[in-house]
C-alpha cells in the first residue's frame, strides 16, 4: 500500500541579472522591470490549481528556488507566503528557504525577508577566488560574497547554506581547499559542494572553458574538501550536501526520501501521492515565464501530468535514496512506492554482490564504491533491466 508521505512546496522564481554560462536551470536574464506582483498573483492561482490534489495535507517546508529569488522584494515574498498559508496548512516551525545571489544582497533586505517568514538563506557563492568567479561569469566577487553572508547574519539568520562549486576552470587543488576554508570561516550551518558539470545547451558545453581539471584532480578535490568539512563538524549526508548537527536541509531531504512536493512557477516540477487512488503523479509547468504567466491557474500552464507506473518506481526511488548516506529501510521503500521488497530483491542482491550496497542495522546503504559508481548502481533498478552475472556497468535501455 502506498502511504502518503510528507509534503513540501517548491516555488520557482525564474529571473537572474545575467545568465551564467554553465547554468541549465530554467533561468532567464531580466530585461527591464520585472512583473513581481503579477508573478505572485500567478503563483497563488497556480497553487489553487494543485490544491484538489493535496486537500487536508500539511506543508513541512517551502523553498524559493531559481533563477534568483533574491531579485524579488520582500513584500512580494510576504504576500505569497500569506496567500499560501491561507490555502495550505503550514507545519509549526516549517523551514522556509530563499536562494540568494550575493550580487543582489542589499542592506535591510534580509531583515525584511525574515519578517516575511523566510528562516533559511541559501547563497550561490560558487568560489571565493575572484579569477574563478570571473571565468564563471558571476556578477559578484569574493568581497560581495562575504559582505552578503555577514548582512544575513546581522539580520539574525543562523541557518545559512553556502553553495560552492569545484573543478572550476583554472582551479588547482589548493584553490579548491582554500574556497572551503573561506566558507568555513563564515561558520554557515550547511555547505553544498557541487562538481561543475558541463550541461547540454549551455555556453560552456558549446565552448568548454580552458583549464578544466581532469577527473582525477576533480576526485582529489572532492576527497580533500570532504575531509576539511568533516574535520570542522560538517557531516556529509548526501552526495553534495554537508551539515552541522540538526542543520540538514529538510526540504531537500524530503526530495531524496521520495517525499511529495507541489511545484509552482514557470517550469516547476511536482510529485504527489494520491492515497485513495493508489497513484503517484508528476506534473510540471510550462517553462517560459511569459507563457506560464499568461496561463497560470489554468490547464494550459501544465507542461505535462503523468502517472508514475509501478514498474518505474524502483528506479525513481533509488535515484533519490541512494544519494543519501543514511540509505533506506525496506519498509520505507514499500510505503513510498506501494511495492513489496521482492520487487527490488534481484537488483539489490546483484548490487550487494558487486560491493555497491550493504545491508546494515535494517538499512540498505551505498558503500564508498557504490557512491563512486552511482550511475551503474541506479541502472540495475531500471525497468526491464535484469542484473547480469558479470561485473561492470549495466547498459541502460
Ligand atoms: C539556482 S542556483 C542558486 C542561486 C542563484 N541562482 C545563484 O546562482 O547564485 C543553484 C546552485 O546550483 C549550482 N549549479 C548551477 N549550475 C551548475 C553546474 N553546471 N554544475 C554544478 N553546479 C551547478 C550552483 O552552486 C548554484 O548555486
Ligand atoms: S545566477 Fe544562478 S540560476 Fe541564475 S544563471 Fe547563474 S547559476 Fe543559473
Amino acid at each position: 500500500m502506498l502511504a502518503v508521505p510528507p509534503l513540501a512546496l517548491y516555488v520557482h522564481l525564474p529571473w537572474c541579472v545575467r545568465k551564467c554560462p554553465y547554468c541549465d536551470f530554467n533561468s532567464h536574464q531580466a530585461r527591464g522591470a520585472l512583473p513581481f506582483d503579477a508573478y505572485v498573483d500567478a503563483l497563488l492561482a497556480d497553487l489553487d490549481h494543485d490544491l484538489p490534489l493535496a486537500w487536508g495535507r500539511t506543508v513541512s517546508s517551502v523553498f524559493f528556488g531559481g533563477g534568483t529569488p533574491s531579485l524579488f522584494p520582500a513584500p512580494a515574498i510576504d504576500r505569497f507566503l500569506q496567500g499560501a498559508s491561507a490555502r495550505l496548512r503550514f507545519a509549526p516551525g516549517l523551514e522556509v528557504t530563499l536562494e540568494t545571489n550575493p550580487g543582489t544582497a542589499e542592506h535591510g533586505r534580509f531583515a525584511d525577508y525574515r519578517a516575511a517568514g523566510v528562516n533559511r538563506i541559501s547563497f550561490g557563492i560558487q568560489s571565493f577566488d575572484d579569477g574563478c568567479l570571473q571565468r564563471l561569469g558571476r556578477i559578484h566577487d569574493s568581497a560581495d560574497a562575504e559582505a552578503a553572508v555577514k548582512l544575513a547574519q546581522d539580520a539574525g539568520y543562523d541557518n545559512l547554506n553556502l553553495d560552492l562549486m569545484y573543478a572550476l576552470p583554472g582551479q588547482s587543488l589548493a584553490m579548491a581547499e582554500r574556497d572551503v576554508e573561506r566558507a568555513l570561516a563564515l561558520a554557515p550551518a550547511h555547505v553544498s559542494h557541487y562538481q561543475l558539470t558541463l550541461e547540454p545547451n549551455t555556453v560552456f558545453a558549446a565552448r568548454p572553458p580552458a583549464g578544466l581539471p581532469d577527473e582525477d584532480l576533480a576526485w582529489d578535490m572532492q576527497e580533500r574538501c570532504q575531509a576539511l568539512l568533516a574535520a570542522s563538524g560538517y557531516a556529509q549526508y548526501e552526495v553534495s550536501a554537508y551539515a552541522r548537527t540538526g542543520r540538514r536541509c529538510r526540504h531537500n531531504l524530503n526530495y531524496w526520501r521520495y517525499g511529495d512536493y507541489i511545484g509552482i512557477g514557470a517550469g516547476a516540477h511536482g510529485k504527489l501521492t494520491l492515497g485513495g487512488a493508489q497513484q503517484i503523479r508528476r506534473r510540471w509547468r510550462v517553462r517560459h515565464p511569459s507563457a506560464w504567466l499568461a496561463a497560470a491557474g489554468g490547464a494550459a500552464a501544465l507542461g505535462g501530468d503523468d502517472a508514475i507506473e509501478p514498474a518505474q518506481r524502483p528506479f525513481e526511488y533509488m535515484l533519490n535514496l541512494l544519494r543519501l548516506r543514511e540509505g533506506f529501510r525496506p519498509g520505507d521503500f514499500e510505503a513510498r512506492t506501494g511495492l513489496p521488497r521482492a520487487a527490488i530483491e534481484a537488483p539489490l542482491a546483484e548490487a550487494r554482490r558487486r560491493g555497491w550496497l550493504i545491508e546494515e542495522g535494517g538499512r540498505i546503504l551505498p558503500t564508498a564504491l557504490g557512491g563512486r559508481f552511482a550511475n551503474d548502481v541506479m541502472q540495475l533498478f531500471l525497468p526491464d533491466t535484469g542484473p547480469e552475472p558479470t561485473t561492470g556497468p549495466q547498459p541502460g535501455r
